[in-house]
């Protein structure tokens, strides 16, 4: 593979591998399950990300299940959601060259959602933060942060190099985290991720003090813990796969609700007019849409603010089925398939945003929006007001 045997596709990811593992000291390869590619978004990629991604797509195939990120539009309502013919046709070539190479057009952050669901100690190469802390912690995978390179490299070759938390040593939590804090809304989970990065910061979390969780919660939480600072692997004793096998680490820090309320206070911005509400980060699932569709029928967004849904297209197929899409879009909402607000081209659209999402505030401010987090039912109220009231 290295000489070039298997072409030039495989000899480039061959080097990069290499490379990651001399960097990381691993002594091997190992085979994956499943590939997971962020650095979709032509926002992110531009001229120089797709001409890589052609050169690739020139000889190279994907050897195991592979599945996208979100892309930088709703790949066929691009146009409802305000994005330009020109970034399109550029989304559309990046897109392209995916499917060349054999990848599943999926274009969301939840693949363990739609069908890309690993074994529990099955070693995989996902490049999507939340997706791997997901995959870690909640279903008990194996997987390192990788980068869009590495992870597609990792698909060509079928195989990533053996280091990080790919490896027993590497996962032993660090960190004992105390939570004694009351969790009402959906949004609480994003805080607490906050919170708990903010104390543990570079750390593997051994979490104690949650009764139950289910999955949105989880799905939420997983987001937000990993982009404010931990390590992309957690336990939650009594809820997440080892967590009885792991002892508790000795360093200890306490979750309360002050921290909670902090984590809010540093979350939102002071902003009140509201132009964008966006539910779905990471991506909505079934019961998160039905949630929205509930809340909103009957009811009509505010003149001057956006309601989007971001989702997959598998979950937005089941939501037409089950009749929450035609809800919510009676309703003047729209559905972002295949993106979100942080890799869809927004800089400057909107200048403020609500979400049920600490990750989606963190990204929406890089777009320069100030923002606000809460419920789905304070989401709701927003959108047919215009206005962030609590
Ligand atoms: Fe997914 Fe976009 Fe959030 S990729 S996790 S919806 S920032």
């Amino acid at each position: 593979m290295m000489d070039g045997a298997e072409g030039y596709t495989v000899r480039k990811s061959m080097e990069i591998l290499v490379a990651l593992g001399d960097i990381y000291g691993a002594e091997s390869l190992i085979d994956i399950g499943s590939v997971q590619v962020s650095g979709v978004s032509y926002s992110n990629l531009g001229d120089a990300g797709l001409e890589f991604l052609d050169e690739l797509a020139k000889d190279g195939k994907v050897r195991v299940l592979t599945t996208l990120n979100p892309a930088g539009m709703d790949l066929e309502n691009w146009q409802q959601l305000g994005i330009s013919p020109e970034f399109a046709e550029k989304q559309n070539l990046v897109i392209k060259a995916f499917e060349k190479m054999g990848i599943l057009v999926s274009c969301t952050c939840t693949p363990y959602l739609i069908g890309n669901l690993p074994l529990y100690g099955e070693h995989i190469a996902w490049s999507e933060s939340s997706a791997v802390t997901f995959a870690n912690s909640v279903i008990g995978a194996r997987t390192n942060k990788e980068g869009g390179p590495s992870a597609l490299a990792a698909a060509f070759v079928g195989k990533t190099p053996c280091y990080g938390l790919h490896l027993d040593e590497k996962r032993i939590p660090d960190i004992h985290v105390q939570v004694k804090a009351e969790f009402t809304k959906l949004s609480d989970w994003g805080a607490l991720g906050y919170a708990i990065a903010k104390k543990a910061e570079n750390k593997i979390p051994y979490i104690t003090g949650i009764k139950k969780a289910d999955l949105d919660e989880l799905k939420s939480f997983c987001a937000s813990v990993v982009t404010y600072g931990a390590k992309p692997l957690f336990y939650i004793r009594g809820i997440t796969p080892g967590s009885e096998e792991q002892a508790e680490p000795k360093e200890t820090v306490l979750i309360d609700q002050v921290d909670i309320k902090n984590a809010y206070d540093n979350i939102n911005d002071p902003v009140t007019r509201i132009e964008l509400v966006c539910i779905g980060c990471p991506h909505c699932s079934i019961n998160e849409i039905a949630k929205a569709a509930e809340l909103i029928k009957g009811r009509r967004i505010a003149e001057g603010t956006e309601f989007w849904v971001a989702t997959s297209r598998s979950a937005k197929q089941l939501a037409d089925k089950r009749g929450y899409s035609a809800i919510i879009e009676e309703a003047g909402g729209k559905f972002a398939c295949d993106t979100c607000m942080a890799v869809a081209p927004l800089k400057g659209r909107f200048k403020s945003l609500a979400t049920t999402s600490a990750k989606g505030c963190f990204y929406s401010r890089q777009n320069l929006m100030k923002t606000k987090m809460g419920s789905v039912e304070e989401c709701v109220e927003a959108a047919v007001t215009g206005k962030w009231s609590s």
